[in-house]
């Protein structure tokens, strides 16, 4: 059975204490909370990752690093690699985010470097993709969403999808308090799984599990992840709070 996974994207917020305070609400919050077949993940910023790993030993929530370099070592100024995360304890990442492909250049041809090195080292990828607004307004999403997973992804084999989780995240509903409707991404997770049916087999395309991201708050979570489809969210705002963050990752 695919995991439910609820995962926090901190971005460039908060400094170390804010690092340790945010773990130590989020444990109280999620005190009696039966994990059984979720994940719960927290992603901090590269600085604080050694301490959020410190801070959640013995409970069930798990630290991602938001990216890594794709060379094993070397002159690369102001990187991070896989083999120093695993070095740390870190064993997810998230690839591919919107604010990475934006602002730092990153391609599907650069993130399919990137994803190959995070799953040699054994890490699992959070991998983000989604359509441009205008690429929604023009019908062309699907198309989009499509040449990204071929791009990046398709190229692996399908062992490797042990270690992938999926997270459609919309441009536009990033940040932006315009969720999608539930309709729209349980229509976009089912486009997806049908493309890895295809692509590889039925039962891999029913093992991945897809994330949702794009403005997931506490009152609308719960409808967003009732799709069969959708089992879980990339959150980025609401998870700078423990009771907003906790209280999506009980409606999973
Ligand atoms: P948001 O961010 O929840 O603030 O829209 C989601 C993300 O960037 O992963």
């Amino acid at each position: 059975m695919r995991k439910k996974i609820v995962a926090g994207n901190w971005k460039m917020n908060n400094n170390l204490n804010e690092t340790k305070k945010l773990i130590k609400e989020l444990k109280n919050e999620l005190k009696g909370f039966e994990f059984d077949n979720t994940r719960v993940i927290i992603a901090p910023s590269f600085v604080n990752l050694q301490q959020a790993v410190k801070k959640t030993e013995e409970t069930k929530i798990e630290v991602s690093a938001q990216n890594l370099h794709q060379a094993k070592n070397g002159a690369f100024t102001g990187e991070v690699s896989a083999e120093m995360l695993v070095d740390i304890g870190i064993d997810i990442v998230i690839l591919g985010h919107s604010e990475r492909r934006a602002y730092f250049n990153e391609t599907d041809e650069s993130l399919a470097l990137k994803v190959k090195t995070a799953i040699a080292n054994g890490l699992d990828v959070i991998f983000c993709f989604g359509e441009q607004l205008e690429d929604r307004t023009s019908e062309n999403h699907f198309k989009v969403v499509e040449e990204q997973l071929r791009n990046a992804l398709f190229g692996l084999s399908s062992e490797a999808y042990n270690n992938i989780i999926l997270a459609y995240e919309p441009v536009w509903a990033i940040g932006t308090g315009q969720t999608a409707t539930a309709d729209q991404a349980q229509e976009m997770h089912y486009f997806i799984r049908n493309l890895l049916a295809k692509e590889y087999n039925d039962a891999l395309a029913q093992e991945v599990s897809i994330l949702y991201g794009g403005s997931v708050k506490p009152n609308n979570a719960e409808e967003i992840f009732s799709k069969p489809d959708v089992d879980g969210g990339l959150i980025g705002g609401a998870s700078l709070k423990a009771e907003d963050f906790s209280a999506i990752v009980k409606s999973i």
